[in-house]
């Protein structure tokens, strides 16, 4: 696992935040959305995120903040956090394994890249659809006794 620098809860749940005023941070629980078309035609890019993992000492959300049965993408700590079972969760890179986008959304019970439609599994990071041919890379998340999500 790559870690380069930390990332504290504040600066995660700001991004958070200011998301659910911009759209930037998506969480979806509901069904997938298909359009069968990547998001941005062929325009990847490559390496241009530019969010380090987040330190292992600091909680990046809570658990109230994750769907059951879906994610929510913390473009700011560069992860993606998702609760496939109520109570189990599980935390991913957001680099895309294809060309190294980062995904943006959780669509349904998968994460989305952008860049040419690339789906993984909430559950595995396993790629589920698109030219990926490599899981997201899965990072620990331990749960704290406040409720918090620690990743790394
Ligand atoms: S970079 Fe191509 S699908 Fe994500």
């Amino acid at each position: 696992m790559n870690i380069p620098s930390p990332v504290n809860r504040r600066a995660a749940l700001g991004v958070a935040a200011g998301a659910a005023v911009t759209g930037a941070v998506a969480a979806c629980s509901g069904p997938a959305q298909d359009s069968g078309a990547p998001a941005s035609g062929n325009d990847p890019t490559p390496g241009t995120d530019p969010a380090p993992a987040p330190s292992p000492e600091e909680s990046v959300a809570t658990v109230e903040e994750v769907p059951v049965g879906g994610g929510v993408v913390l473009a700011g700590a560069a992860v993606v956090l998702t609760q496939p079972e109520a109570g189990e969760f599980r935390a991913f890179s957001t680099t895309c394994t294809h060309e190294g986008c980062p995904v943006d959304e959780v669509v349904g019970d998968e994460i989305v890249c952008p860049c040419h439609g690339s789906r993984f599994s909430i559950a595995d990071g396993s790629r589920t659809a698109g030219p990926a041919s490599d899981p997201l890379e899965e990072y620990p998340v331990t749960v704290t006794e406040e409720g918090g999500l620690v990743v790394g």
